[in-house]
């Protein structure tokens, strides 16, 4: 009875261990304004690696959101690759990209962007729907999500009856619907109180690294930015150089300190 192979013991890590969830490698994002070709994204490149929370911090204006769309494939950079655990997303035709945002990425949007006649269960389960799976083959992994956010008990009502706090976690819940190794969030806490947002930021902390995936969330709000492990700042497009901070969560004085240094 020793025909099976014995199992090594020290087996090489899987591929995904050691390739970075996310690579942004010189990434440009040229608009025209007024005739003109304008770089609204400036030669971004950094990476994030499995079960990472990084912020980025920039002011208003600055490419945050237009830099998350990249990332997410919502948008096309003019340059530079985009690489979800080594697939670029660039490469392929709008089906492949969607599949892999699908299946890569969970999205959270400033402005919750619930679908108003869905319960917050079937928005919840919108995604898994979306990729061609049956939420009852689901339902013990999305009622334990529901729970870990503190939204199971509102499972059936229709997101106007929410309030802000409240949709927010439902759609961090749908965010992680299909179990995606990369979350975006862009400035999550934009429309909440400031208690509201605080817990939004941990929870969203403490699902991620329950379930191993890594966070990049965008923001302008020193206090957002101090929960993550790094900092990048954003500025006019570009990140800045030799500026991130790591090592975190940070004091939201370290985060509006390294802003004074920066001039920003
Ligand atoms: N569709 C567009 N056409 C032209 N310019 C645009 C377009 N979308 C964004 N911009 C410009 O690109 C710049 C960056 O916009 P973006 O929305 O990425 O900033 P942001 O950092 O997310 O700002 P905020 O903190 O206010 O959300 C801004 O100057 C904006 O006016
Ligand atoms: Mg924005």
């Amino acid at each position: 009875m020793t025909s099976a192979s014995p199992t090594p013991q020290t087996a090489a890590p899987p591929l995904t261990a050691t390739v970075p969830v996310l690579s942004v490698r010189s990434v440009f994002r040229l608009r025209t304004i007024e005739g003109q070709q304008v770089p609204i994204v400036r030669d971004v490149s950094f990476e994030l690696r499995a079960g990472e929370f990084a912020t980025i911090m920039g002011p208003s204006g600055s490419g945050k959101s237009t830099l998350l769309h990249l990332l997410a494939g919502l948008d096309r950079p003019s340059a530079g690759q985009v690489l979800l655990a080594g697939d670029d997303l660039g490469a392929g035709n709008e089906e492949d990209r969607a599949r892999l945002r699908r299946t890569r990425i969970g999205f959270i949007f400033q402005f919750f962007n619930l679908l108003p006649d869905l319960t917050v269960e079937e928005n919840v389960t919108l995604p898994l729907r979306i990729a061609g799976e049956r939420p009852r083959r689901h339902a013990g992994r999305i009622d334990g999500l529901l729970q870990l956010l503190g939204v199971e008990k509102l499972k059936k009502r229709l997101p106007s009856s929410l309030s802000g706090g409240e949709m927010q976690r439902v759609s961090i819940a749908r965010a992680l619907s299909t179990q995606p190794p990369l979350v975006l969030a862009d400035e999550p806490t934009g429309n909440l109180s400031s208690k509201a947002g605080e817990e939004v930021v941990a929870l969203l902390r403490d699902v991620c690294t329950k379930l191993g995936a890594a966070i990049l969330l965008v923001t302008h709000n020193p206090r957002d930015a101090a929960a993550g492990d790094r900092v990048l700042f954003l500025h006019d497009g570009a990140l800045r150089a030799n500026a991130e901070l790591t090592g975190g969560p940070f004091r939201v004085a370290d985060v509006f300190h390294r802003l004074q240094e920066l001039g920003i």
